[in-house]
């Protein structure tokens, strides 16, 4: 057994009794339709229990809360068909997954109260998890919070060849983790003060697979869990009550070459990794998220006691409670898949991307990386802007041309306060760099979301290999949903001129 996990951990449902049977959303497999297979979305209002007696208004995919697991599996074409009846236009993007922009769902792939948005595509990707969630302008962040997102799950051939757990809702097990915080009557409590709306919006109770203090009983000795940090605004540092090791097989964009062994994971909003935990000593152990203590510096005002209390919450996340007979099955195996690395001296361009919020009068200027205080990381904050490279995210406004097959390397920086996690559609990226180092094993496979901390400099390289389109955009973004929605954004285009 391993050490104790570090750091302080409070629990803010420590009373609570964890007795919710896991939810574990329905997988489906879609409808063979021509050469494709057909899956019917409906983006619908819906009620939910949660809290004893109260009944919270919320939102879903196909329910009342959440939505269907889709399996994809690579090569297929599928033809998706997404109707929207919650009463406002909304979206739905296919995070992590290489489709034309046209089939996006971003921001301009608006669905309107009432009407029925039929994209399709090829399935390109590796297997791993991805997840789908609205991406309408101003509003990601609420429909997100009351309900919208699901899981995405494909297989590859290459995959199925390594014999992990993968019997669905038996031994592989998707984690949907959020935070919400509710009114007295019961619904919920979106963006409640001025905290919401700097940092963005953070919860007390937390949710997975919408079970609130949930319990799992494993029948098998070995289990994979597939995290999806679903919060719109909060980090998780994953771990176990007992400190036992686990492995993380999986980040954003498929398996990774070799198992990492770890005690703890971070994951912020958007960020994906698979997991495999070892149950056989029959032991009842909890999921938790550790408190991280305080890490930004002291300076006089709200501001700087607002970004110290940040995430300095620690949660139990989920219970469990192995089962006496335990099944064998799967296998943990060290080597997984090859990757192919990108190199740097393939790159045609590197961009700078400069992650800023500006608070005060001098709110959201950007003046470049390194001008000290007042550029962000300094006292004199007080308004609010979310910018990438001194800019708002605007409709009108394409912020990169980038020629179809060629290689970017894009300089991720931080001059802010906080950490953001920095997203780019279209496809998965490589870390080449963290502050000047290696990135850590288990940041070393595909990844489509990347935490850029507060001073931390990045390069990522990403080649963009499919789907030109010379007036349809992809988005790049803070996966802080409050952030996005206050213009944390920006827009490329793939073209081939
Ligand atoms: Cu998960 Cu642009 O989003
Ligand atoms: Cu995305
Ligand atoms: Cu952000």
């Amino acid at each position: 057994m391993g050490k104790s996990p570090s750091g302080p951990r409070l629990f803010a449902q420590e009373a609570a009794e964890f007795s919710n049977r896991l939810k574990i959303p329905e997988l489906i497999d879609g409808t063979p339709a021509g050469n494709a297979r057909q899956f019917q979305l409906t983006l619908q209002q819906g009620a939910s229990t949660f809290l004893p007696d109260t009944v919270t208004p919320t939102l879903g995919i196909n329910g009342d809360f959440l939505g269907p697991t889709l399996h994809f599996r690579q090569g297929e074409e599928v033809a998706m068909s997404v109707q929207n009846l919650i009463g406002e236009a909304s979206s739905l993007h296919w995070h992590g997954l290489r489709v034309p922009a046209i089939h996006d769902g971003g921001p301009f792939q608006q669905i309107e109260n009432g009407a029925t948005w039929t994209p399709g595509f090829r399935i390109l990707q590796r297997a791993g998890t991805y997840w789908y969630h609205p991406h309408v302008f101003d509003k990601t962040g609420e429909q997100v919070y009351r309900g919208l997102a699901g899981l995405i799950l494909v297989d590859d051939e290459e995959s199925q060849q390594l014999d992990l757990p993968s019997n669905y809702g038996i031994d592989d097990i998707p984690l949907i983790v959020q935070d919400r915080q509710f009114n007295e009557d019961g619904s919920f409590r979106y963006m409640a003060d001025y905290r919401d709306l700097v940092m963005g919006s953070h919860g007390n109770v937390i949710l997975v697979n919408g079970t609130i203090n949930p319990i799992f009983t494993p029948s098998t000795k070995l289990v994979r869990f597939r995290l999806l940090n679903a919060a719109n605004a909060r980090t998780f540092t994953f771990a176990f009550s007992d400190g036992r090791e686990f492995q993380q097989i999986a980040s954003d964009g498929g398996l990774l070459e070799n198992s990492v062994n770890l005690e703890e994971l971070e994951l912020a909003p958007g960020e994906r990794a698979e997991i495999l935990v070892d149950f056989s000593n029959n032991q009842n152990v909890t999921l938790v998220s550790l408190s991280r203590g305080p890490n930004f510096p002291v300076f006089i005002g709200a501001m700087s006691e607002m970004m110290r209390a940040l995430n300095t919450e620690g949660f139990d996340l989920l219970a469990i409670h192995p089962q006496t007979t335990l099944a064998d099955n799967g296998q943990s195996p060290d080597s997984l898949v090859g990757i192919e690395k990108f190199r740097e001296e393939d790159a045609q361009n590197t961009r700078p991307i400069r992650l800023s919020m500006g608070y005060g009068q001098r709110s959201g200027e950007d003046r470049g990386p390194g001008i000290g205080a007042r550029n962000g990381l300094g006292g004199g904050y007080g308004g609010g802007n979310h910018v990438i490279n001194g800019r708002k995210m605007a409709v009108s406004f394409v912020n990169a041309r980038i020629p179809l097959g060629s290689t970017e390397i894009w300089e991720l920086s931080n001059n802010s306060p906080m950490m953001h996690p920095f997203h780019v559609h279209n496809g998965q990226f490589q870390i080449l760099d963290r502050n000047g180092q290696p990135p850590p094993l288990n940041e070393q496979g595909w990844k489509d979301t990347v935490r850029v901390g507060s001073g931390e400099e990045l390069r990522i390289i990403m080649r963009f290999d499919d789907y030109a389109d010379n007036e349809n955009p992809y988005m790049y973004h803070c996966h802080i949903l409050e952030h996005e929605d206050l213009g944390m954004m920006g827009q490329f285009l793939v073209v081939d001129e």
